[in-house]
């Protein structure tokens, strides 16, 4: 192979209470990349469509997840990639994630699969660190495991696949506005009370027990953040009233997803979760502000290759 096209799933990170710990693949929207080896050495970034990013490669996630995994298997040839983003840069649902995981999953086809899918997060992380200007692989481990994924250690990156109903479905709401993940982590308090940690640890605890054993209810009384969503969600457009209706409408849950501005909400089944979605969009158009929705299956096995030469 010289060539490759990528799906480059988006993500749901954080999922309430598993802050930079949890997160799950979405499998309605994606970025798409094709990598091909060149006789240049090194990374060259030479297209890039639907997003004003970097063509630098020391600047552009992709480039820097890229040569992180060159840094550690050298070749004697290049890469060069053409990157077609769908997830808005700032959008909350994993931009930057896609675009890392998309340049180590694409590399590493094309050098015959030296590396294993879990063994790729710790060159994705680094383009995750470029975007964030902090280390977590709650929304690179889903998309290149699939499913959900809880980050146990992030030092040994030691990353649990967990189950989950298959029932289970999400709808999202994106409204366009830029939330860049280093702006939406610095309103948060570096210090918690041990009452709101056994809080949080209660609810990490029950989500994960109830994805184990396909339990709708505890996954719903689960979807609680006593952490972080109280000091993020003054950056999003109607929060509460999102978060509010999509319960009311019958949703599991709801919260932000990753840093935001994007809302996701839970549902057991399409049809609930796609009423969710258009009953959430109902909040947004009297604000007089663009957004996209996505109703959504947990993508299972994340990122994929469509096409090679
Ligand atoms: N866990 C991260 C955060 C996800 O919420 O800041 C976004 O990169």
């Amino acid at each position: 192979m010289n060539e490759v096209k990528v799906f480059c799933p988006a993500s749901v990170a954080n999922v309430s209470c598993g802050f930079d710990i949890l997160g799950f693949c979405l499998d309605e929207i994606g970025d798409e990349m094709i990598i091909r080896k060149t006789s240049k050495p090194g990374i060259n970034i030479i297209k890039i469509k639907g997003e004003n990013l970097p063509y630098e490669s020391k600047k552009n996630v992709a480039g820097v997840a890229a040569t992180s995994l060159l840094n550690e298997f050298s070749t004697d040839f290049g890469f060069e990639i053409e990157i077609y983003k769908n997830i808005k840069a700032g959008s909350g649902i994993g931009s930057s994630a896609a675009s890392s995981a998309g340049a180590v999953f694409g590399i590493n086809e094309l050098l015959g699969r030296p590396f294993s899918r879990k063994e790729l997060i710790k060159f994705a992380i680094k383009g995750e660190e470029l975007a964030s200007g902090s280390i977590h692989a709650d929304n690179v481990a889903p998309v290149l495991l699939g499913g959900f994924t809880l980050v146990r250690d992030i030092n040994s990156l030691d990353i649990v696949s967990l189950p989950f109903p298959k029932n289970l479905f999400v709808s999202i709401i994106h409204p366009e506005i830029e939330l860049k993940t280093s702006d939406s982590r610095s309103v948060l308090k570096q210090k918690v009370t041990l009452e709101k940690a056994i809080q949080q640890s209660a609810n990490i605890a029950s989500l994960v027990s109830g994805l184990y054993s396909n339990d709708y209810n505890l996954i719903s009384r689960s979807l609680i953040d006593v952490l972080v969503e109280p000091h993020r969600s003054d950056l999003i457009p109607a929060f509460n009233e999102l978060k509010k209706t999509s319960i009311a409408y019958g949703a599991l849950g709801s919260g932000i997803s990753g840093s935001g501005p994007s809302v996701f909400a839970l549902s057991k089944g399409k049809k609930k979760a796609k009423s969710v979605t258009i009953e959430m969009a109902k909040i947004l158009i009297p604000l007089n502000l663009k957004f996209h929705t996505y109703t959504s299956q947990i993508n299972s096995t994340g990122i994929k290759l469509i096409d090679f030469k």
